[in-house]
């Protein structure tokens, strides 16, 4: 069954042609469904001539907005003429991007890339890299909670259970209010049974996709420190955290660690399907000639939009721009927990945050109040993470006083529930 709205004859065409042919698998639920016609800066415009406020970044991937000039432009020159496909071919756009990443980490430990074309490849790169780096090591040890992604080695470190039988997990902080040394006697537990039997440590900065759930600083910097006492990589999943969204160009520096491994994805390429694990070079060469081919890693058009985006972020100063507006954003959400009793906790930081309501179905009418909004105009949102929390992701190029006219349709729209 197909998801329909009134009075929106050509949106409705689409829905119901789409439900006939692509498998719903396809797409995650979000009751709105929007069906878009053209996008640009912080909007999106219906098939139906309805005007949106986009508070998803897409799945925090547009972080310059959509259908930014600069960027356009920018990656049209970056592009001309190369060849789509750069299998076993190097281009100079794609060594550019490689050293421009590393050397935009700043610090020792940033010495060599690989490229992957999604994020749960690029956390399988990573997670083969320490294990190639140390073959008589199988023990693999997990944030419990996170999300890495669903193929794969991501998959077996994602969540709290998992089919790879090495995988061990420990806790994250998602508000239980305990202080370093519990976390740290799990961690001594861990080393206590399986000592040099471990291969690596992965987390996230925040756990998005279980509902935002941001650590206190110490939290990682512990992890780091127990990693390097015993010689265990540290892998940072970055995937969805790079490129702004915290108010830091990446996470690891606003949560004050140097991982050994960092997989970046989502908002580094604009759009182009990117991801790269950057770090420790005795670790990326671990892996021989192709053991991490595939054809279309970090390709030309990839790296041409890395390029892109990271000269928009440079002249345009958006990591500044998020730092300075990012005070609003939270402002706006604590007047709307406060206004709404449904909004049982706000949780973020940057330009990330959920909205965590009382049931999943009041979360599942606000994404589509939101969606109807005054008629004319209304906001965009995902369907909610871990059943009822809204996730708010707007593009990093929003302002204020965009923020402000977000938040009166909000305040209209979820009078109604
Ligand atoms: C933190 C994190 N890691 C990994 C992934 C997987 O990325 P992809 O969907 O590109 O495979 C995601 C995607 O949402 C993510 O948020």
């Amino acid at each position: 069954m197909s998801i329909l709205h009134p009075d929106e004859n050509k949106g409705n065409y689409y829905r119901e042609l789409w439900t006939k042919y692509v498998g719903r698998g396809q797409q995650t639920y979000t009751p709105s469904q929007i069906v878009v016609d053209k996008a640009q800066g912080v909007y999106l415009w219906t098939i139906d001539g309805r005007k949106l406020t986009d508070f998803t970044s897409g799945v925090l991937v547009s972080n310059l907005g959509y259908a930014h000039p600069k960027f356009e432009t920018k990656f049209k020159e970056y592009y001309k003429q190369l060849p789509r496909n750069t299998y076993n071919m190097i281009t100079p756009v794609q060594v550019e991007a490689s050293k421009r990443l590393i050397e935009s980490f700043g610090y020792s430990k940033a010495q060599k890339i690989l490229w992957a074309a999604s994020g749960s490849e690029g956390i399988q790169k990573a997670m083969w890299s320490a294990l190639h780096r140390y073959p008589k090591r199988h023990i693999i040890v997990a944030t419990r909670h996170g999300f890495h992604g669903k193929k794969g080695l991501a998959a077996d470190v994602t969540g709290d259970t998992s089919p790879n039988p090495n995988v061990r997990w420990i806790s994250f902080p998602m508000g239980e209010g305990y202080e370093q040394d519990f976390y740290e006697k799990e961690l001594n537990q861990l080393w206590d049974t399986h000592k040099e039997k471990i291969a690596l440590l992965i987390t996230e900065p925040y756990l998005g996709a279980k509902g935002s759930y941001h650590p206190p600083k110490w939290y990682h910097q512990l992890l780091q420190h127990w990693c390097n006492e015993h010689d265990i990589p540290f892998i940072f999943d970055e995937v969805q955290s790079c490129f702004g969204r915290t108010g830091n160009m990446y996470a690891f520096q606003t949560y004050g660690v140097e991982p050994d491994l960092v997989v970046l994805g989502k908002g580094m390429a604009s759009g182009e399907p990117a991801s790269a694990v950057v770090g420790r070079e005795d670790l990326i060469e671990s892996l021989d000639y192709g053991e991490a081919s595939d054809t279309f890693s970090g390709g030309s058009s990839a790296c041409c939009a890395v390029c892109a985006t990271m000269d928009v972020f440079e002249e345009d100063k958006i990591v500044e721009h998020v730092k300075k507006t990012q005070g609003k954003l939270q402002d706006i959400l604590m007047k709307l927990k406060q206004e709404f009793p449904f909004i049982i906790d706000v949780r973020g930081e940057g330009f990330v945050y959920g909205v965590d309501c009382i049931t999943a179905e009041i979360a599942n009418k606000c994404v589509l109040e939101a969606y109807y909004g005054t008629g004319k105009e209304g906001i965009h949102f995902l369907g909610p993470l871990a059943k009822k929390v809204i996730r708010v992701s707007p593009p990093l190029i929003i302002n204020e006083e965009e923020l402000d006219h977000a938040y009166q349709l909000l305040v209209s729209a979820w009078k109604r529930i």
